[in-house]
């Protein structure tokens, strides 16, 4: 479904991912673990098409992306949801969400039924849905930036560290709500620090470290294999 190969990304004179690959296949829920400065929202934005790859190609369901616009990223079926976590603050939770569908926005039908699955999936945010983003919870806000990205209809979604900073019962709802994502059929891509709850919903997972991928398997083998809390994340 996706498919990274030998990327490098530079900022000036500095290479922050240097020659990564790896592959995604349908369905499947991979997990990028590293610790901070390791290169993963560098990886997610260059495969976003925020940041231009210095070398080596991404295609997506065997169609290059390398070069490709963020708008016609999304337009191939990716959608992101960077670590930033933005709402418009003064928009609805409904207008943010109306958004998330600008490529589709003569579909109206269509978005009519996404937005009730959407709602299905976030019964917090259709409760919410006249209220201004940006008195929303973080973890609500977070909720409702993963929602975004599905109003774009995405087969796979690239998810930049959905738990960072939320109080561990909202971090085990948004685990639990990226399984459920998972079991829809939906392809994803997460970038997470929080290890052992990545790995207990991932298939797969690739280990980061300065920029290159030091270990990569089963969520098991990483497990057993990686020495994955001194070495490769900072303790
Ligand atoms: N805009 C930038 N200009 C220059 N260097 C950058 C820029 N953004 C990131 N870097 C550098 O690139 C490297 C990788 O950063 P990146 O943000 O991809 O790491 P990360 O794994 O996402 O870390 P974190 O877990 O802290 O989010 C770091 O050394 C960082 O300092
Ligand atoms: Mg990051």
């Amino acid at each position: 479904m996706l498919d990274v190969r030998d990327l490098s990304v530079d900022y000036g004179s500095i290479r922050a991912v240097r020659g990564i690959s790896f592959h995604l296949a349908k369905g499947e829920l991979v997990s990028l673990l590293g610790a901070n400065g390791a290169g993963k929202s560098t990886t997610l934005k260059c495969i976003a098409g925020a940041l231009k790859a210095s070398s080596g190609s991404i295609t997506l369901g065997g169609v290059a992306i390398t070069s490709s616009s963020p708008e016609q990223v999304v337009r191939a079926g990716l959608a992101t949801v960077p670590e930033t976590r933005d709402v418009f603050p003064d928009l609805t939770v409904a207008e943010n969400l109306m958004l998330g569908a600008y490529i589709h926005r003569r579909d109206r039908a269509g978005n009519r039924d996404n937005l009730e699955r959407v709602h299905t999936l976030f019964p917090r945010l259709a409760e919410r849905k006249h209220q201004a983003a940006g008195t929303l919870s973080g973890g609500e806000q977070q909720m409702l930036v993963i929602a975004r990205a599905l109003m774009s209809r995405p087969t796979v979604l690239l998810l930049d560290e959905p738990s960072l900073g939320l109080a561990p019962a909202i971090v085990d709802r948004i685990f639990e709500m990226i399984d459920t994502l998972k079991r829809t059929g939906l392809t994803i891509f997460l970038v997470e620090q929080n290890v052992n709850q990545a790995l207990a919903i991932a298939d797969r997972a690739y280990v980061l470290r300065l920029g290159k991928i030091v270990a990569s398997g089963t969520a098991d083998e990483i497990r057993s294999t990686t020495d994955l809390s001194a070495h490769y994340l900072g303790g």
